[in-house]
Formats: structure tokens, C-alpha cells, sequence
């Protein structure tokens, strides 16, 4: 097991970023925790009220491509851990800008690296880069089989793509220069301050507003849905005791077509409002299909329990009325974060689902 004296997030303002930092901020008091953060449209520190205050949290907004600012952090808190999650993590918008990715999922990570190797200068006892990356790299399945840590890379979106560069990049480091790194990737996940671009809250929030619920396509793609503290607990393990230069592979056992789910949720929304079942369903419209989506993600996660004993807990009943029940609540958060700019994107998004 290693043991750290200061953990770097990156991302730490984003979904599952917050959920990374407000774990380890409050499981680990005597290990100082910094959020590097640039604070895009999807970061957002309203997400860390509960413990920004915590004296072991810092906070440092910048951006992960700036070689400056990155090596002036780096220097200023000397981190021994590394936890990489910042990235533009949208597969829409990496059609409309892949370069925007590019820029920050691979160039970014690159920078990282190339930080901590000058920061650790061979010292490489008890540090870690830890990148934390997506099963999309994968690319897409038939109807049977799961990915493993073994499925060749094949990525198909400008989105995976730049993650999946981002990865071997950090992989060569490994080979190349010894760096002790550890990848992840991880299923989609879903729960508490996630941004309303992705499924789940963009159901959820498009419901409570009488919108109509794009689905891409027929709807029979399939994703392997995990709650975020699962991933949590996957992140923190993995960090510890994880093999260096190993991939672990991180997934729910949770398939579901698009649109069983979409029943779902309306349905648990539906209760929740105090609604007749069956309302919210009548809001679902098939939209045009994204182009290039993938039909099916689904995880082998036996490498994780076996080598760490990691499970998921949370069973997605549970996890999405959870979820349903917290989104219903933070209508100041929802305000906050569907600015006008976001707004702008959802209209030129939606055009057939946005009716306002
Ligand atoms: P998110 O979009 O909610 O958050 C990303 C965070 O990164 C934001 O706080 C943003 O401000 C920050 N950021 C973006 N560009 C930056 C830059 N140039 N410099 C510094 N900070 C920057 O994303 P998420 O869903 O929380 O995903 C976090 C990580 O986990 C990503 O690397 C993603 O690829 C990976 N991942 C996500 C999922 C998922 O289902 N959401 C699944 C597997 C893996
Ligand atoms: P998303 O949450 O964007 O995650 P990812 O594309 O990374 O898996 O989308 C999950 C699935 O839901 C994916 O198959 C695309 C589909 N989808 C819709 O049908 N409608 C929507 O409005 C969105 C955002 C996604």
C-alpha cells in the first residue's frame, strides 16, 4: 500500500472530480488535498461548498495545458500523488470541436506528465500518476462480450480518441522514463453534480421543466451505468494499491438500452412528483442519431476485484432515485449551472427536443 502526503485532483470542480476530492478530503484529514481546476463550463466550486472550508483542501485554478502555471503548483505543494481527471468529457461537443480535446485531454496530459517527471526527478517511491479514463477507448461492442484490460484501443469519437491518446501517453511514460503510473477506465457513470449535457440530468431536468426527452436514434444503445461513490471507492483503492503500470478496468455489471432507462428514470420521476406513471414517458421523442454512436459499452471488471476487492454497492434503483431525489432538490444549483451560455449550446444541441 503506498501513503501520501499530498494529493493533486485535477478536475476536482467537476462531477466526479468533487466526488474525488470530497472523499479524500474527508476520509484522510492529515493529507492535504488540492484541487487544480480550471473551472470550464462543466467546473463548478458550488460542488465543494461542504468542504471548502476543510483545512486540509486548497484550491488552485488553472489550466492543465499552461506549462507555467502547472510547474508553479507542481513547485508550490509538491505533490506525491496525482489523481488526473480534468478533461472535456462530452462526446457531443467533441464533434463540434474536436480540437478543444485535443488540446486538453491529450496536450494537457502531456503537460502533466512531463511536470510530475521533472517534479518526482526519479524519486519515484511512494508517487503516482494516476490517469482516470473511460471504457469508450474501447470502442463500441456487439451484442455479447465486455471489454477487459486486454481489448485492443478503438476509439471512434473525437472525445475517446483524445482520451485514448492520452493514455498511451502516460503508458510511455511509464516505459520510457519509469514514471509510476496507473490507468483506470471507467464506465459512465451517473449521480449528484453532474452536469445537465449528460443523459441522466438532462432527463431529469428536462422532466421537471414539461421539455421533451431527446433520445439519439432507436434508443438501443447500450451503457453499463455505475454510481459515482462506486467509482469513488474504485479511484481511492486503486490509488493506493493498485499495480504500477497496470490498467484496471471499472464498470457497474449495469446494462441498459437508452431508452429502458429513460422509462426508468421518468417513472421513479414520475413517483416523486406525485405523478400518474406513465406522464413523464409522453414527454420521450426519438431525435436524429449522434453521428458515429457507439452501440454498446459493457465492462469486465474482475481484475479490480480480484487484485483490490472492488464491487459495486449501489444498485441502480437505488442510485437513481438517490440521484432523482438530490437533483430534485437543488433547483439553486440547476439555475447556477444552465446559464445562458449553456442554454445557447442546448438549443443549437436540441433543436428538435428544445421548445423554449
Ligand atoms: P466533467 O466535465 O464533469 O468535469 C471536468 C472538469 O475538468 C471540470 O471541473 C473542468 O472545469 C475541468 N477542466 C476541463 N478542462 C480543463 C483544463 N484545461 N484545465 C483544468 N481543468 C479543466 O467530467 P467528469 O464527468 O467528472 O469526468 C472526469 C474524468 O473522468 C474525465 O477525465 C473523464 O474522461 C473521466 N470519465 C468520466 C466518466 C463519466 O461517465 N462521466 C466515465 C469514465 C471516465
Ligand atoms: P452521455 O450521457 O452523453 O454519455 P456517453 O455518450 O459518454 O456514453 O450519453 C449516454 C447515452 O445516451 C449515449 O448512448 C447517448 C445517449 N443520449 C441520448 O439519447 N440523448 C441525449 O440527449 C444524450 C445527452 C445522450
Amino acid at each position: 500500500m503506498r501513503s501520501f502526503r499530498r494529493i493533486l485532483v485535477t478536475g476536482g470542480a467537476g462531477f466526479i472530480g468533487s466526488h474525488v476530492v470530497r472523499h479524500l478530503v474527508r476520509k484522510y484529514p492529515s493529507i492535504q488535498i488540492i484541487n487544480l481546476d480550471k473551472l470550464t463550463y462543466a467546473g463548478n466550486l458550488e460542488n465543494l461548498t461542504d468542504i471548502e472550508s476543510a483545512t486540509n483542501y486548497h484550491f488552485e485554478k488553472a489550466c492543465i495545458t499552461n506549462e507555467e502555471q502547472i510547474a508553479r503548483i507542481f513547485s508550490k505543494y509538491a505533490p506525491d500523488a496525482i489523481i488526473h481527471l480534468a478533461a472535456e468529457s462530452h462526446v457531443d461537443r467533441s464533434i463540434h470541436s474536436p480540437l478543444d480535446f485535443v488540446r486538453t485531454n491529450t496536450v494537457g496530459t502531456v503537460n502533466l506528465l512531463n511536470q510530475a517527471r521533472l517534479l518526482w526527478n526519479g524519486e519515484f517511491d511512494d508517487k503516482i500518476f494516476y490517469q482516470v479514463s473511460t471504457d469508450e477507448v474501447y470502442g463500441s461492442l456487439g451484442p455479447s462480450g465486455y471489454f477487459t484490460e486486454w481489448t485492443p484501443y478503438d476509439p471512434r469519437s473525437p472525445y475517446s480518441a483524445s482520451k485514448a491518446g492520452a493514455d498511451h501517453l502516460v503508458n510511455a511514460y511509464h516505459h520510457t522514463f519509469g514514471l509510476p503510473v496507473i490507468i483506470s477506465n471507467c464506465s459512465n457513470n451517473y449521480g449528484p453534480y453532474q452536469f445537465p449535457e449528460k443523459l441522466i440530468p438532462l432527463i431529469i431536468n428536462n422532466i421537471k421543466l414539461g421539455r421533451q426527452l431527446p433520445v439519439y436514434g432507436d434508443g438501443t444503445n447500450v451503457r453499463d451505468w455505475l454510481y459515482v461513490q462506486d467509482h469513488v471507492e474504485a479511484i481511492d483503492l486503486v490509488a493506493h494499491g493498485g499495480n504500477l503500470g497496470h490498467t484496471y478496468n471499472v464498470g457497474g455489471h449495469n446494462e441498459h438500452q437508452n431508452i429502458e432507462l429513460v422509462h426508468l428514470l421518468c417513472d421513479i420521476m414520475d413517483e416523486q412528483l406525485g405523478e400518474k406513471v406513465g406522464t413523464s414517458r409522453q414527454l420521450i421523442e426519438f431525435v436524429q442519431d449522434r453521428p458515429g454512436h457507439d452501440q454498446r459499452y459493457a465492462i469486465d471488471a474482475e481484475k479490480i476485484r480480484v487484485e483490490l476487492g472492488w464491487e459495486p454497492q449501489t444498485h441502480v434503483k437505488e442510485g437513481l432515485s438517490l440521484t432523482v431525489a438530490w437533483y430534485m432538490q437543488q433547483q439553486e444549483w440547476l439555475e447556477h449551472v444552465t446559464s445562458g451560455a449553456y442554454k445557447a449550446y442546448y438549443d443549437a444541441m436540441y433543436k428538435a427536443a428544445a421548445n423554449d
